[in-house]
């Protein structure tokens, strides 16, 4: 059961940061990390054609911890390793970590929901938004997509906030170990700053 309703829903990832864990990172960033975090591998081709930046982290996800169903589906499948009834809805925040090991350091949070769409319990519609602190790099990343349980799904990135404003891209989230009750997927991070980017307003710091 944990596999399962975590296998439904994990697929959308997200994170988000607490603000307290914002400002206890924001007190221990020493001044080199600080400078750091001008996007240093965010690599502005030649021909000037945007720029591109990909990294991976893990999202872990504990059911009944980090992730609830809310709502009940009310048709098809039931709810079982891989599945969940048509419209199911289901919630998670999850960790982000460095590395599959779940006591790797933390680099951000996934929050967002996923609803069943389809009746044999395999599909969802999956929405997410990921905040990242890591390499340097602060700020959050929407996706928006379709996630099949039992396979990679990728996910259009919708846009992003801080060092990810404007960016756009792909995000894959791959199943590691769906197996007891908490499940780690890995979460590949494709991004792409297309050239208008470099003239779009910024948003000042709310
Ligand atoms: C999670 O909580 C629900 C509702 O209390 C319960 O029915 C379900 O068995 C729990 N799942 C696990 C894996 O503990
Ligand atoms: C940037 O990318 C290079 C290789 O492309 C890698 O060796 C280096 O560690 C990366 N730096 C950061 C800060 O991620």
């Amino acid at each position: 059961m944990a596999a399962t309703t975590s296998a439904a829903s994990a697929r959308g990832l997200l994170l988000c940061v607490l603000v307290a864990f914002l400002h206890r990172l924001q007190f221990q960033i020493p001044p080199v990390a600080v400078a750091a975090a001008t996007p240093k591998n965010k690599t502005e081709s030649r021909d000037g054609h945007g720029k591109t930046l990909s990294f991976t982290l893990y999202q872990h996800e504990t059911i009944n911890r980090t992730g609830y169903i809310v709502v009940d589906g009310v048709a098809g499948a039931g709810v079982s390793q891989t599945t969940t009834p048509f419209g199911t809805i289901y919630v998670f925040r999850d960790d982000l970590t460095v590395r599959a090991d779940r006591d790797s350091r933390v680099a951000g949070v996934a929050e967002g929901t996923s609803i069943t769409t389809s009746l044999d319990g395999l599909q969802s519609m999956s929405l997410a938004k990921i905040t990242v602190h890591h390499r340097g790099h602060r700020g959050s990343v929407s996706v928006l997509g379709g996630t099949y349980n039992t396979k990679p799904s990728d996910y259009p990135v919708v846009g992003g906030t801080g060092d990810f404003a404007y960016a756009l891209g792909y995000v894959r989230s791959s199943p590691v170990d769906l197996r007891g009750r908490t499940v780690t997927y890995k979460m590949e991070l494709h991004l792409y700053w297309p050239p208008y980017a470099h003239y779009a307003p910024v948003p000042r710091k709310a």
